[in-house]
């Protein structure tokens, strides 16, 4: 276990290089996104919430397969705007949690914005009062650590009954499961209060908790082991230099992974935000670092080819000291500094596109290796696994994805993807153009065989009705279109990632 001194600083202002003086120029992207906005409608999924808490029954059409019961919670960024300022990035905007009850009775829908420490002292200055991830608002305040701006807005973590909404470079914050309501900042324990918690820990289907952090001024990646009640088992720190802005992680049954693309916090450079204190530096190699579950202490270094991924989907090892895993893999970071900047005041500019790759990494010999897994054609992301089989070989893999032969009316993903390796097959479904899907994942039906029966689950945006949809599908068949739809009397902004918590509804 790392000493309390090790940690300190992680929680205090060396985390994040924020708070730096220079302000942005005057105030135009509010108007120049709600000009565009007027003229394109699929930007209404980059508008601002205006209630802090919306709720409502769906209107479900279709036939509700017998068996799918529980939560569907999700997270988003979803408070674009404060007072007069909009944000200038997609990533920026206060969170908000929702949560779709499902049963044969019916879907309800509730949102709530979490209330941090943020959210709380903005609303009552009705005006941006602090720096971002990749905004500046004018005249900030100082950031004293990454908790005085965690906006709790990128993932959910249900785990022993609890529940908590994540962002990338802080502390949990604990949500009531029931009525979504904060609960306050959560420590694993009391040394580790503070301490970075990615927004993508793995939970093994025994319930076991693994996460990594990265607090990018000491430099320091950190490893998080929780048990299936909760409680903190081990945590570790390994030393990188320079640290690269890792955003998912991998975990096998005897291995923790982590790829370090060279995007690189260089904070001498002048900056005015941290996203803009990093370097991208493709002549670099991408960092692979593998730890043993067993001893955090006990590390590898491999190396990959310099490539941007946001997320993976599964890995796992086998006895020959093979890592298996696979992601959504780009040529560079330019979707994260332009396409989701860009946005924000209603511009479309293409990042490098994506593509799912299949990686290997040789434990013995050192070395990885990778290939595409699909057609050239598909752009993907958002992979999702049956999550009964996490760590472990798996066979399906649900994805978002968009054909670049077929041309879309807007320029986000369009389609629903299942591949199968056992005959290596992608089904895909492909939404109408006035509906912009979101992250869909794996549901298993209750009793049945891992990867066997089960549904994907995912939302939407219609925006040419301007609601929010709750599609259904049997994960056998994507392609024959969704069994059952859920219909909010109302449209929400495009979240991120959710996690599905069977049970009554
Ligand atoms: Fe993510």
């Amino acid at each position: 276990m790392p000493s309390r001194r090790a940690f300190i600083g992680m929680a205090g202002a060396g985390g994040l290089a924020l708070g730096l003086p220079r302000a942005f120029a005057a105030e135009t992207w509010r108007a120049e996104f709600h000009t565009a906005l007027a003229a394109e409608p699929w930007l209404r999924a980059f508008r601002s919430v205006e209630a802090h808490v919306v709720g409502a029954d769906a209107t479900v059409t279709g036939k509700w397969p017998r068996g799918l019961a529980g939560t569907l919670y999700r997270n988003g960024p979803a408070r674009h705007e404060v007072g007069d300022f909009r944000y200038r990035h997609w990533f920026d905007g206060d969170g908000m949690l929702q949560a779709w009850r499902l049963s044969a009775a019916g879907v309800r829908h509730q949102g709530r914005l979490v209330e941090t420490t943020k959210l709380v002292a903005e609303t009552r200055a009705g005006r941006a009062l602090y720096p971002t991830f990749a905004s500046q608002p004018p005249d900030s305040r100082p950031v004293t650590g990454p908790d005085v701006i965690n906006v709790a807005n990128i993932s959910v973590l249900p785990h022993h009954g609890r529940l908590y909404a994540l962002w990338e470079a802080g502390s949990p914050w604990e949500v009531d499961p029931d009525d979504l309501t904060t609960r306050g900042l959560h420590a694993f324990s009391a040394e580790t209060a503070g301490v970075p918690f990615s927004a993508h820990p793995r939970v093994e289907p025994d319930g076991t908790l693994w996460n990594f952090g990265y607090a990018s001024g000491p430099g320091l990646l950190v490893f998080w082991h929780i048990d299936a009640r909760g409680q903190l088992v081990k945590t570790g720190t390994v030393a990188v230099s320079p640290m690269a802005m890792p955003h998912d992680f991998m975990v096998t049954s005897r291995y923790l992974v982590v790829l370090l693309p060279p995007l690189h916090y260089r904070p001498s450079e002048p900056a005015t935000t941290f996203l803009d204190a990093h370097r991208w530096e493709p002549t670099q190699p991408t960092r692979v670092l593998v730890l043993s579950k067993e001893d955090f202490s006990v590390v590898r270094w491999l190396e990959l080819p310099a490539q941007w991924i946001f997320h993976f989907g599964n890995a796992w090892d086998t006895p020959d000291d093979t890592i298996h895993f696979d992601g959504a893999s780009a040529a560079d970071p330019s979707a994260m500094f332009e396409s989701f900047r860009e946005i924000m005041r209603g511009r479309y500019v293409a990042g490098a596109p994506t593509r799912h790759q299949r990686f290997r990494l040789d434990l013995r010999a050192g070395t990885g290796q990778q290939a595409r897994m699909f057609d050239e054609r598909f752009e993907t992301e958002f992979p999702a696994i049956d999550p009964r089989v996490g760590t472990r070989r798996n066979h399906r893999l649900v994805l978002l994805c968009a054909d670049a032969t077929r041309p879309v009316a807007h320029p986000l993903l369009n389609q629903l993807g299942v591949y199968d390796d056992r005959g290596e097959r992608l089904q895909t479904f492909r939404y109408p153009d006035h509906v912009i899907p979101e992250e869909h994942l794996f549901v298993p039906a209750p009793g049945s065989e891992p990867e066997a029966q089960g549904w994907v689950v995912g939302t939407g945006l219609d925006v040419a009705t301007d609601r929010l949809l709750l599609n259904v599908f049997d994960v056998a068949a994507v392609d024959a279109g969704p069994v059952a739809t859920a219909t909010l009397p109302y449209a929400l902004p495009l979240g991120l990632h959710g996690k599905f918590v069977a049970g009554t509804g």
